[in-house]
């Protein structure tokens, strides 16, 4: 018989940890956590089982949970009492996200906290740039407020910026913004690849960030289209982005592996909440196996090239680690 027996290098369970390609690890994982400005509240978002919008007193809770878990590495979104038409919220000194990175760098100094730098959760409009009297998103009049909130947050600690605003040019502005402010250290994670995506539909209701009119696609990337990925790449890499995202993840695993070839930054996956939703939602009828799923969710997008990843399913990963998985 004359044919390759591939089978040789499955026969055990020792000999087929011997040749994995792909491993995942508790340092690869970037856990999110949204933060409310509101008093006393632990309120689970209900597309999201186990997410939780978190006044600062019960984040300390979770701060200590994700780090005994493993977790180096959280990203906080805030919700802000008060909105208004340019976000003010996102770069006051006393914003809730400023305060919760001071308050998680305070109590856990060697976990990275990594700030989201956008203005959609902070507007009354729900947009993630300043609007003009047509209802269109402003590109250069808003890169200001983008580097006032980045240096707001540099300012309360933040070990890395990562801007998911998808206006043209703030990687550069937000580069120069962070240099002159004396912060030349903290690197910049661009989500310059941001999909316009229905599987952000969860998210907006944990970070109450709808738009009221319209929706993103005159700044998010239209789905259909791979060789923008590059362009987008290309002009983040040129304007000095230290990583790169690519959002969401699993129905994009192409693009990673593009932007894993084209370049040689750390490449980050998010793993977004509608993709977390339809997870936990199978899982919770009993449909699938939640951690072999989860577990192989995790497998594809570092095989595809991801170095990172950004996934509400951490603190869950960290546990299965610590079994065995
Ligand atoms: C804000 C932002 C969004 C997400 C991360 N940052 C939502 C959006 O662009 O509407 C989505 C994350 C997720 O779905 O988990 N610009
Ligand atoms: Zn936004």
């Amino acid at each position: 018989m004359n044919f390759d027996r591939h089978r040789r290098l499955r026969s055990s369970a020792a000999m087929r940890n011997l040749v994995r390609e792909t491993s995942i690890a508790k340092k690869d994982l970037i856990y999110p956590i949204f933060v409310i400005e509101k008093d006393d509240i632990k309120n689970e978002i209900s597309s999201m089982p186990g997410i939780y919008q978190l006044s600062l007193n019960k984040l300390q809770e979770e701060l200590k949970e994700a780090y005994e878990a493993g977790i180096r590495a959280v990203m906080f979104f805030g919700i802000p009492n008060e909105k208004d038409e340019c976000g003010t919220g996102a770069f006051i000194d006393d914003g809730i996200i400023q305060r919760a990175t001071r308050l998680s760098k305070e109590l856990y100094p060697d976990m990275l906290v990594l700030a989201d730098t956008c203005l959609c959760e902070y507007t009354d409009h729900g947009h993630c740039g300043l609007l003009d009297d047509h209802g269109h998103v402003l590109n250069d009049e808003t890169l200001p407020l983008l580097v006032k909130t980045a240096v707001s947050q540099a300012k309360a600690g933040a070990d890395i910026i990562a801007p998911s605003n998808m206006m043209d040019g703030f990687v550069q502005a937000i580069r120069s913004g962070l240099d002159e402010a004396g912060f030349h250290n903290i690197p910049i994670m661009s989500y310059g690849i941001k999909y316009a995506s229905a599987f952000y539909g969860p998210f907006r209701d944990a970070a109450e960030s709808t738009p009221g009119q319209g929706d993103r696609k005159g700044y998010q990337m239209d789905p259909a289209n791979r060789l923008e990925a590059m362009r987008e790449l290309e002009s983040d890499l040129a304007e000095g982005c230290d990583m790169m995202i690519v959002k969401p993840a699993l129905s994009y695993l192409d693009i990673i592996r593009d932007v894993r070839n084209n370049s040689n930054v750390p490449v980050v996956a998010y793993n977004v909440s509608g993709e977390y939703a339809m997870t936990k939602a199978a899982a919770l009828n009993g449909w699938i196996d939640e951690e072999r799923v989860v577990m192989e969710q995790m497998i594809s997008m570092k095989r595809a090239g991801a170095d990172m990843i950004i996934t509400y399913f951490a603190k869950d990963i960290c546990n299965y680690l610590d079994k065995g998985a």
